[in-house]
């Protein structure tokens, strides 16, 4: 039997980890650390700017942004483990995974809400920009690739936050959870969108807390 190119176009189920801690921040100590944090903060000024409470659509294109570095961090892992003819502990995998979820992100949101032609155009823009920019960044500076990923994810798991507060308190209508989302994240049938939005916020919890630790690893091979 000639086998299925595309034998489920599914991603395993997830686990949603409800005890993950939300507050955490790591206090920028190097060089690296101060700009990956002022570039991130930047970052987020126009973002708050420009999307103010439309958390949908905020969340539509960040995600298509928060998809970008995993990839590209896996393709360098992948190329610096054929270079260097080593293993590379997992990082690649991983590193996939966290692509492969945050493209889960956005295609739970954009059942949420559709962006407008600027934004798409928008989209469209940053990513031309973005990829090249962080692929260049993870070649000459991986250490901060990660570190920028970190405080990306620490201000996702504010936005996310604020969302559901919105959600919470009826300023957003609590719409009920597309059925993907209800399929990827295991839950029940008559979960809603706060439901989706405690399971994202846990995702992102989770890349910050596996990228900060990404940062780790390479000071200790530094220091070693
Ligand atoms: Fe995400
Ligand atoms: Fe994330």
């Amino acid at each position: 039997m000639a086998p299925n190119p595309a034998p489920n176009p599914m991603p395993a189920p997830r686990e949603v980890d409800y005890n993950i801690a939300l507050d955490s921040h790591v206090k920028p100590v190097t060089i690296s650390d101060k700009i990956a944090y002022g570039f991130v903060r930047f970052l987020r000024f126009f973002a708050d700017k420009f999307f103010a409470k439309r958390y949908g659509h905020r969340a539509v294109v960040l995600e298509t942004v928060a998809a970008v570095p995993g990839m590209v961090g896996g393709l360098w892992q992948h190329l610096t483990a054929l270079r260097k003819m080593r293993g590379d502990e997992g990082w690649i995998r991983t590193l996939l995974d966290e692509a492969e979820n945050e493209r889960m992100h956005l295609m739970t949101f954009i059942e949420i809400a559709q962006p407008n032609w600027f934004e798409r155009f928008l989209i469209i823009s940053v990513q031309f920009v973005f990829y090249n920019a962080y692929f260049f960044l993870y070649l000459f500076a991986p250490r901060t690739a990660h570190r920028v990923v970190g405080y990306f994810e620490e201000e996702a798991v504010i936005s996310y936050t604020q969302y559901l507060a919105e959600v919470e308190a009826g300023k957003q209508e609590n719409v009920p959870a597309p059925q993907l989302a209800i399929d990827y994240w295991q839950l029940p049938e008559d979960a809603r969108l706060s439901d989706v939005i405690i399971a994202v916020r846990a995702d992102e919890a989770e890349h910050r807390d596996v990228n900060h630790s990404f940062v780790d690893v390479i000071d200790d091979r530094r220091a070693a």
